[in-house]
């Protein structure tokens, strides 16, 4: 597959470096916040997947990815590795420009390549944005879990498929 990244901008994997400008990110983007301590063990457990994407020596989007293991949720259920997708964001004034696209895109190739034969995430119903980046990329809707955020909107289980090549 060919990635195509918007010119100016700079994907790469993140440093220890590049936390507080994640956690800066995720504070202006996101209700759900995580600990210092809790980025940094994924920086160091997942690197693959922990993405960021510069602009003018800034960063201005993130993935956050986790290897797990747990069930499909598609065909037969079946105990398989996972790529989780904890968290994406992208700036407000760097939307719509495909930014979210190849930072997922890059994380599902770093996932296929450590042997996930799925990718999932969780997502608040209402975030149409997020729900058609991911339908775009091929995820499907497999469950909803009432009430899973702290102010009670349910979330989406997403799941896709991952192939070697796509
Ligand atoms: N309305 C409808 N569809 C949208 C929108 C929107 N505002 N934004 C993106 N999409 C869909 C479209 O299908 C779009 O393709 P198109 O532009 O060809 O129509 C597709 O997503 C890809 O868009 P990108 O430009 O690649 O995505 P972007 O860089 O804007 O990032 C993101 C998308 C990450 C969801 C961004 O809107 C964001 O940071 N939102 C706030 C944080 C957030 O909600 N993160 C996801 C939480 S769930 C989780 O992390 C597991
Ligand atoms: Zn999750």
């Amino acid at each position: 597959m060919v990635l195509v990244i918007p010119e100016g901008y700079v994907i790469r994997k993140a440093k220890e470096d590049d936390i507080n400008g994640v956690i800066y990110i995720n504070s202006v983007t996101l209700p759900e916040h995580y600990t210092t301590s809790f980025y940094n063990s994924i920086l160091s457990t997942n690197p693959e997947t922990f993405l960021v994407v510069e602009y003018e020596g800034r960063i201005i989007g993130y993935h956050m990815g986790r290897i797990e293991y747990g069930l499909t949720f598609k065909g037969m259920p079946r105990f398989v590795k996972k790529g989780h997708v904890i968290s994406i964001a992208v700036l407000k004034e760097h939307r719509r420009k495909g930014v979210g696209t190849i930072l997922l895109k890059t994380a599902l190739e770093e996932f296929a390549k450590k042997g996930c034969e799925v990718s999932f995430l969780e997502v608040r119903i209402s975030n149409e944005p997020a729900i058609n980046l991911y339908k775009k990329l091929g995820y499907e809707i497999v469950d909803r879990i009432h009430g899973y955020y702290n102010d009670g909107e349910d979330a989406y289980v997403m799941e896709k498929t991952l192939e070697t090549k796509f």
